[in-house]
């Protein structure tokens, strides 16, 4: 998809934030040193056949030792803006008791490294790797974690908070509820109703109750959370693939951040959610509320979804796009820019969100090294054509204040392993070399003159 890409970062306004994102368990490694416990990752990744090719990320980027490379790559790039996530058990490894010193001097030294970096960093308390020891409690299924969570917020936000001012509670708790406690294809690897319902409902609750913690500890925060969110297209216009669509996008756009805005779960679009009543207890509607001084979102791709009644509890199925010859990603997502543009105005369409930025958006492709050189032309039609629409969205006077690309190397893409590379910075794998690929060096001279 050529574009024709004739956009400033000044166009966005002097107020847009740019930046990158990573996650903890894709990049840092040294999954076991320094008194650092385990996650749900270590140990999902350390069975035979969840992951492929049965990889791990023990050492990922081994951005625990490279970190300052990192960060001084980062800053020659002009990023302004570091978004990154904290293991909860390299802080507390078993989730709930003692505190291990070193897993805080580490985030220590990231944090004051980048700004001494003049490098802002933005940290999210939980992007999935859950201390093993509470999934043996049970994990997100057990209502004690608001306790246990209480318990690492507080931690996080007293022992930063002096120097880290923007935060973010969840990272895309949909997929983590969905793929770690309904499908089993994410870790825990749990599936089911019946895990999958208590797991939504005590995220939500630890979603307001991080925001609060947060609101109230941090001096001057400015405290956010992330959802996931595709635009949903319907396969036809007719009345059932509509309403599998309406359900679709109830079940991945709308379940979490509508009782956030105290508009309760959306049971009506979606009947299956009214099972929920199961988990809720007396005054929890108003526990799930919480205003957020801003609401990422994230967005890769469109869903065209179809009825199917053979699919429990939603009777809708997303058609894959290699199925619809369309052009594609190498994790067989549709390469469809309208959608980012849609879930802005989609999410613009909520009262009560002070900000939207978007966290995430970005695209894995086959990258060649060519003498030195990656020349990752799709990647980088991918991010220009996205930045149109986000800019179009700011022209049409909708509420969008920032960008952020996923991500800044490459890393270890969960069930996908080290084949879907979405890095701005390509990393090999063997000798963990980094070389800024084209769409790197497109984004440096972008950000140039911010
Ligand atoms: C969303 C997740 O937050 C991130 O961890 C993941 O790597 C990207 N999407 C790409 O799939």
């Amino acid at each position: 998809m050529p574009t024709n890409f004739k956009l400033k970062p000044q166009d966005f306004g002097e107020n847009f934030v740019w930046g990158v994102s990573n996650a903890a368990y894709q990049t840092e490694g040294a999954y076991n040193v320094n008194g650092k416990g385990l996650s749900i990752w270590d140990d999902f990744t350390s069975q035979k056949g969840k992951i492929h090719n049965n990889e791990h990320a023990n050492v990922a980027v081994d951005f625990f030792n490279k970190y300052k490379e990192d960060i001084l790559l980062m800053k020659s790039m002009n990023i302004p803006n570091f978004r990154f996530s904290l293991s909860w058990s390299r802080i507390i490894p078993d989730g709930n008791g003692e505190v291990n010193q070193q897993g805080i001097d580490f985030y220590n030294r990231v944090i004051n490294f980048c700004l001494e970096c003049n490098i802002t960093p933005w940290v999210t308390l939980y992007h999935w790797d859950l201390p093993l020891a509470l999934e043996k409690q049970g994990g997100w299924t057990n209502r004690a974690i608001l306790g246990w969570f209480e318990k690492y917020t507080t931690l996080c936000a007293n022992t930063f908070g002096d120097r880290v001012k923007h935060w973010m509670v969840l990272n895309e708790p949909m997929v983590f509820t969905g793929a770690g406690y309904f499908l089993g294809v994410h870790a825990p690897g749990k599936k089911g109703l019946k895990n999958f319902l208590p797991a939504i409902h005590h995220a939500t609750l630890c979603q307001a109750l991080g925001g609060r913690i947060l609101k109230k500890t941090v001096k001057n925060g400015i405290i956010g959370t992330t959802f996931s969110c595709s635009q949903i297209t319907p396969y036809k216009n007719t009345r059932k693939h509509n309403l599998a669509a309406k359900k679709a996008d109830t079940l991945l756009n709308r379940l979490f951040i509508e009782p956030l805005l105290g508009m309760d779960y959306p049971t009506e679009s979606l009947p299956v959610l009214k099972r929920l009543k199961a988990y809720i207890k007396p005054g929890d509607d108003k526990l799930s509320e919480f205003e957020f001084d801003f609401i990422g979102i994230q967005n890769y791709t469109r869903e065209v979804v179809k009825h199917s009644y053979f699919v429990p509890y939603i009777q809708a199925k997303i058609i894959k796009a290699s199925k619809r010859q369309v052009e594609t990603t190498l994790m067989d997502w549709e390469v469809y820019p309208p959608s980012i543009y849609n879930m802005i105005k989609q999410f613009n369409q909520y009262k009560n969100i002070k900000k939207l930025i978007i966290t995430e958006n970005g695209a894995a492709f086959t990258d060649v090294v060519k003498n030195e050189n990656i020349e990752d032309t799709k990647r980088l039609n991918y991010f220009k054509s996205h930045l149109e629409q986000v800019h179009k969205a700011q022209q049409d006077g909708l509420n969008i204040d920032g960008y952020f690309a996923w991500t800044f190397t490459d890393n270890f893409e969960w069930a996908e392993g080290y084949k879907a590379r979405f890095g701005l910075v390509h990393v090999n794998f063997s000798n963990q070399k980094r070389t800024i690929k084209s769409s790197g060096k497109w984004f440096k001279s972008f950000l140039e003159n911010l």
